[in-house]
């Protein structure tokens, strides 16, 4: 597939079989996807992959942490993300400066599409979640995160064999604006 092709059949795609996903190679695919625009080479992002009981057993675990209100608000959305054979938290730190912190936010999402843009040529299905439960204090909390790191996205990873279509787009020529 030529980078046209890989961009536009990415789509988010949470019918995973049961195939497991190798971690060297999701690893190495994220070592290509960090060659992502980055302002003053911050680089402001690590990763977290959750994959067989340490996936299962975090799920358990913080289900476990939650006050009933909040099981209640969470538990669904928690076995569905964490049903996915491999799960990946990308990581930021905070910035002191709003601007700063906007242009890591920016920068972290460039490297999330390099990642779902290589999954997708690697043969992986994927789909990019922001749940609300990843801002509760107990999920961070279980995932160590340091002072001031935030969670900017989770990606549900796998193998699938329910090809979907792309959703269509408006096309650009309604949306430009062009000075000449
Ligand atoms: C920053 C961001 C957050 C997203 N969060 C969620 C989410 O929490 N739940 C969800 O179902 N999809 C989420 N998505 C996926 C979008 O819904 C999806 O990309 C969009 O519908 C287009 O479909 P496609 O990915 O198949 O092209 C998110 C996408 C982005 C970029």
């Amino acid at each position: 597939m030529n980078l046209e092709q890989i961009i536009k059949s990415r789509v988010s795609n949470t019918n995973f079989n049961t195939q497991d996903v190798d971690s060297e190679l999701i690893i190495n695919l994220l070592d290509t996807a960090v060659y992502a625009p980055n302002h003053k080479m911050r680089e402001p992002w690590r990763f977290i992959i959750f994959k067989n009981t340490g996936k299962d057993s975090f799920a358990d675990k913080y289900l476990n942490s939650l006050n009933v209100e909040q099981k209640e608000k969470y538990e669904a959305s928690v076995l569905k993300i964490f049903k996915a054979p491999m799960l990946l938290a990308f990581v930021m730190p905070t910035n002191q400066n709003m601007r700063d912190e906007l242009e890591d936010m920016e920068a972290v999402a460039t490297v999330i599409q390099n990642f779902l843009l290589l999954a997708t040529e690697a043969g992986l299905a994927t789909a990019w979640k922001t749940p609300m439960f990843s801002e509760t204090d107990q999920f961070k909390e279980q995932l160590n995160l340091e002072l001031g790191e935030i969670v900017i996205g989770l990606v549900m990873v796998g193998y699938s064999d329910m090809a979907r279509d792309p959703k269509s787009r408006k096309k650009a020529v309604t949306l430009t604006t062009i000075y000449k």
